[in-house]
């Protein structure tokens, strides 16, 4: 398939089928969430959490589809003065994008049709933070295309990059290959839909596809739509994919002249999490691709990277009292405040590497304490000022606790403490 042709066959995909299907109506109700779009995140790992607040901030959601990113992201900087751009080829995945917004009455939000190869001609300008969630592994030069990202990042900006994970997604890998001999691109879309649905009924129970198939419900549940047919597609029937390795992750960033930041869940890609601790001697390269491998089964890889000649901003140790503790994920509904108040179990890190924290009595006291703002001195401060000295020092032994899991699972994040010096990076 030439560029244009491959191209010109993933935007007539997304037209007929936008991705992921969202009822605008549902904005009411829930904000769709994922840690690529956590602007807590995202401002600690390029800037050591000090870029919200210097203002000015230019967002691009590169292959927006139907708007998640722009929209979760344009909901936690209200009010801030930013600008965000949404990109997409479909014109129908725009238009369910821009009701979106309507409805949550967000109008800072440039919606604008293209593709990223036309980003030098398009006129958008630079970008602190660009996202590219799901959007890499269907282009036609994926190459090109990071080239013509990083190329549109101010100097210390990030990239946000959701790709599919090459081992993880085998069977679905096998389902599109049987697919495309059932039932060939040349049918009708809705005979192809058929055919998969067919098929997955059939599939024998030993089929190792079969072990994904709580994944595929929920897509199905989640991002399908009212019968799941835009997941469907989406999963199975797609004109265009490629999955990745983590060295071959690593390479492209390379070639594009950009390096790996973080993965949005550090211990996830860390050999120690598998019960293999004899590896930290290890390039860091080496040990996220042993990861990948013992895990085994990741289906996507969520990542964050930056152009390989940007400074890293300052890091803060753990055990720095001047730092700053926040929580890397934005709660809209207060849902880990309940938690926190009743003392429940977190779930700490996110989508399939989920798992559920408790927290000791001490850990929840500090927790609590947690708000972005506050330094962590002043957190055991205020458990030395309620429970005693001894209190204090127990308690700073169970924040490196806490430190080390949520911070391992993405979940909290600590930021050095605020300079009222530092500025952004100027254009250059
Ligand atoms: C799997 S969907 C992901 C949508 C969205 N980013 C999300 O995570 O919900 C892929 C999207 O990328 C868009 N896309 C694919 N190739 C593109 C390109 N070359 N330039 C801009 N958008 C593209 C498609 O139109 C589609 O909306």
């Amino acid at each position: 398939m030439s560029e244009q042709a491959g191209r010109e066959a993933v935007r007539a995909h997304y037209e007929e089928l936008p991705y992921p299907a969202r009822d605008p109506e549902d904005e009411r109700r829930r904000l769709v969430q994922d840690s690529l779009s956590e602007f807590a995140l995202v401002d600690h790992l390029f800037w050591g959490g000090r870029r919200l607040d210097a203002g000015g901030l230019r967002v691009l959601d590169a292959g927006c589809g139907t708007g998640d990113a722009a929209i979760s992201l344009a909901e936690q900087l209200r009010g801030r003065g930013a600008e965000i751009v949404a990109l997409d080829l479909s014109a129908a995945s725009l238009t369910v994008a821009a009701a979106r917004a309507r409805v949550r009455g967000l109008a800072g939000i440039e919606f604008a049709a293209g593709g990223i190869e036309d980003l030098p001609s398009l006129g958008l300008g630079e970008f602190d933070y660009i996202v590219l969630p799901g959007v890499l592994h269907h282009l036609t030069s994926p190459e090109q295309g990071l080239r013509r990202l990083a190329g549109a990042l101010v100097p210390d900006g990030g990239l946000g990059i959701r790709v599919y994970g090459r081992y993880g997604r085998a069977g679905v890998s096998q389902l599109r290959e049987m697919l495309r001999i059932l039932a060939p691109p040349g049918e009708s879309t809705a005979a192809r839909l058929s055919a998969a649905r067919r098929l997955l009924g059939r599939l024998r129970p030993e089929h190792p596809a079969r072990a994904y198939a709580g994944e595929w419900e929920r897509e199905l549940r989640e991002n399908g739509g009212p019968d799941g047919s835009a997941a469907l597609a989406d999963l199975f029937l797609h004109p265009l994919e490629r999955s990745y390795t983590v060295p071959e992750l690593y390479a492209r960033l390379g070639d594009a002249g950009l390096r790996l930041t973080a993965f949005d869940a550090p211990a996830a890609y860390e050999p120690s999490s598998y019960g293999v601790p004899d590896a930290e001697h290890l390039a860091p390269a080496e040990r996220h691709a042993l990861a990948e491998l013992l895990n085994g089964r990741m289906e996507h890889h969520r990542l964050f990277a930056q152009r390989a000649s940007a400074s890293s901003p300052p890091r803060a140790r753990a055990d720095d009292e001047s730092a700053v503790p926040a929580w890397s994920r934005h709660d809209p509904e207060g849902e880990r405040d309940r938690l926190l108040a009743a003392g429940a179990d977190l779930a700490a890190g996110a989508g399939g590497l989920s798992r559920p924290l408790r927290p000791s009595a001490l850990g929840l006291e500090i927790l609590r304490r947690i708000d972005g703002r506050r330094p962590l001195g002043a957190i055991l401060d205020g458990i030395g000022a309620a429970a005693g000295t001894e209190a204090r020092g127990r308690a700073r032994r169970e924040w490196e606790r806490l430190h080390r899991e949520l911070g391992g699972s993405g979940d909290l994040v600590l930021n050095p403490s605020p300079d009222p010096e530092w500025r952004p990076a100027p254009p250059g």
